[in-house]
């Protein structure tokens, strides 16, 4: 039995391989029973901050605490004080003794980690500079949707290979035995001593590889959000690795499955062949982030047993 009461979701480097494997078969099951009412965040709040936008992330802890009994509190950086008049500290404070559970999403990850510290209460990371960790749960339930067992299998980052996607995966998929190639210019790949930080793990790690015999091809956005002024570099240094029918072709299969945590901008990253293709699968792992952060707010505030 796993009990993960009380528990934040910052990162997924302090996770344990058997937890996540645990955390995904909770998520299969909140999906397999997604028509059934259950009432299971009766009396629950969870304040959900944001210093950025939204569309999944919100709607997703939105729509799964509200469907089943709970209360979600959005709250932007213009409505209240987060660092500015009031420390993030004191905040923490004051909202560990008023709601159940803390998600944020903003610029800096030390937010997050002083979030869960003084706050008491679980934290959930729903994206910042460094790692966006409930999205990459979501991309790896849809690869196991798509292909059943994971350890073995390899997927191929194409793009900003220092964003918070790009890390989030790298750490997810080594834990759980998945191959990992990253197609990234040399400027926007993780350094030696990152590398070794983020990826701990005995699967494939191939940096600069090509995207031949992948499993998944995954791109993100060339530019996120708060680097708007390197639009211009971006768009030059990442033009070639544009993920089209072309690259597509190069990995020799056609069962390879295409992702993308969106939002996407077309004609950029990728192509409305590829997205709008047979092979993506972006729609799946969109509804998947609800099933997910469902899932890890069940097992995190103690209202669902994961049996091992
Ligand atoms: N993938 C993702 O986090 O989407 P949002 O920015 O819309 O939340
Ligand atoms: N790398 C993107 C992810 C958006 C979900 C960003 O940070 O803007």
């Amino acid at each position: 039995m796993y009990d993960f009461k009380g528990r934040s979701l910052l990162t997924w480097l302090d996770w344990k391989e058997d937890e996540i494997r645990a955390l995904i078969a909770l998520s299969r099951r909140v999906k397999a029973e997604k028509h059934e009412q259950k009432q299971r965040f009766k009396g629950i709040t969870v304040a959900l901050l944001f210093e950025k936008r939204s569309t999944r992330t919100r709607c997703a802890f939105e729509t799964a605490v509200g469907e089943e009994g709970g209360h979600p509190v959005f709250l932007s950086t213009d409505d209240i004080q987060l660092g500015a008049k009031e420390s993030v500290e004191d905040t923490a404070r004051v909202l560990g003794r008023m709601f159940n559970a803390i998600q944020f999403r903003g610029f800096k990850q030390s937010t997050a980690e002083s979030l869960a510290r003084y706050s008491g209460v679980p934290v959930y990371n729903g994206l910042t500079d460094q790692f966006h960790p409930t999205q990459a749960l979501a991309d790896v339930m849809t690869m196991e949707e798509e292909f059943g067992e994971l350890k073995g299998r390899t997927l191929c980052f194409v793009g900003d290979g220092r964003n918070n996607i790009a890390r989030s995966l790298l750490v997810l998929c080594g834990k759980l035995g998945i191959n990992f190639t990253l197609c990234a210019p040399k400027e926007l790949r993780p350094n030696e001593a990152e590398l070794k930080k983020l990826w701990q793990s005995s699967a494939s790690l191939k940096i600069g590889g090509s995207v031949e015999g992948a499993d998944a091809i995954y791109t993100d956005v060339w530019v996120s959000m708060g680097e708007e002024a390197l639009r211009e570099e971006r768009r030059r240094m990442l033009s070639p690795f544009q993920v089209n029918n072309g690259l597509l072709t190069k990995t020799g299969r056609d069962d390879t499955i295409f992702l993308h945590c969106l939002p996407a901008v077309r004609g950029e990253e990728v192509t409305d062949q590829v997205i709008d293709g047979p092979q993506s699968r972006v729609w799946d792992e969109a509804e998947n982030r609800k099933h997910t952060i469902k899932a890890i707010m069940l097992a995190t505030l103690g209202l669902e047993q994961i049996k091992v």
